[in-house]
């Protein structure tokens, strides 16, 4: 029997490549991020949803050793693998939680009065975003930031030339997203609970590309249609035939060097408490 924590896109390792793949292709934008958000050596700061861990790792090299990040996740799978990177690397200073976010104990199990929280494409897939985002406020010291990059419109996830295939797969995952009680435009919600919460929004700014099959960032839909189509097809939400065609016409797009990609649109916060 398997205790493993499933999400609606899987923990699996085809899943462990994906995310590592996505993280490669935004790690310039989360940098840039942390960066404004004043994310510097010696701070103990929180990867809330840290998956595999690979911002993880990056969070872990901007404090140094001096600091400290803790990395919350309920995946045992992908905190094993954070923790086999650990491991090989000889890093000392992160620790991994292995928790449920939307469980209220969350809060005794971050430390207390950290100086920032990162989260990305979490809040999507939890079943209480607004007590999530509650309970994280509670562990920032006044002052402290949080840095979060999710779903504001992801119908915005496109091909130029229009593709209907591309655009019924679009439709079918945010269908199943919401299906598991996920809201994939979550994004749209969090500026106005920060608001309540009386954090001071510094930055909120949409982060959407327009790319040819060439450009790197082509590479990240693409993963998600590599696997997402499977799941999708595995979950029920896509036929045999729908799943081919999804992957067909990403296909012929990815033949004409002059086709284009519009990516579904994040929306970057930076907030401080
Ligand atoms: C799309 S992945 C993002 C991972 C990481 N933040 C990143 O950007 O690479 C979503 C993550 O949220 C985690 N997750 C989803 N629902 C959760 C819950 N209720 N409690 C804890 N983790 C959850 C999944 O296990 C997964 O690691």
């Amino acid at each position: 029997m398997t205790t493993e924590k499933d999400y609606v896109l899987g923990t699996h390792d085809e899943e462990i490549e994906r995310l590592g793949l996505q993280h490669r292709v935004w790690r310039p934008k989360a940098t840039d991020a942390w960066q404004r958000a004043g994310f510097t050596v010696g701070q103990t700061l929180l990867d809330v949803g840290c998956g595999p861990g690979y911002a993880t790792l990056d969070l872990a090299d901007i404090v140094g050793p001096t600091g400290r990040v803790v990395g919350v996740d309920r995946s045992r799978r992908f905190l094993s693998h954070l923790e086999t990177q650990l491991e090989l690397r000889g890093i000392g200073h992160v620790e991994t939680v292995e928790v449920d976010l939307d469980d209220a104990q969350l809060a005794e199990r971050l430390p207390a009065g950290i100086d920032g929280a990162w989260c990305r494409w979490v809040f999507a897939f939890v079943q209480d975003p607004k007590a999530l985002l509650v309970r994280v406020a509670g562990a920032l010291r006044p002052g402290g930031v949080m840095v979060i990059h999710e779903y504001f419109d992801y119908s915005t996830w496109r091909l130029i030339p229009p593709s209907p295939a591309q655009e019924l797969f679009v439709g079918k995952v945010m269908e199943t997203w919401r299906a598991t009680g996920g809201e994939v435009e979550i994004g749209t919600s969090i500026p106005g609970w920060l608001g309540e919460l009386d954090f001071s929004i510094e930055s909120v700014r949409p982060l959407i590309e327009i790319v040819g099959p060439r450009d790197y960032f082509w590479e990240w839909p693409k993963a998600f249609v590599d696997v997402g189509v499977e799941r999708m097809r595995e979950l029920g939400s896509l036929t045999g035939a729908e799943a081919d065609s999804v992957r067909q016409a990403l296909a012929d797009a990815e033949r004409d060097p002059r086709s284009l990609m519009v990516t579904p649109g994040v929306i970057e916060i930076i907030a401080k408490r």
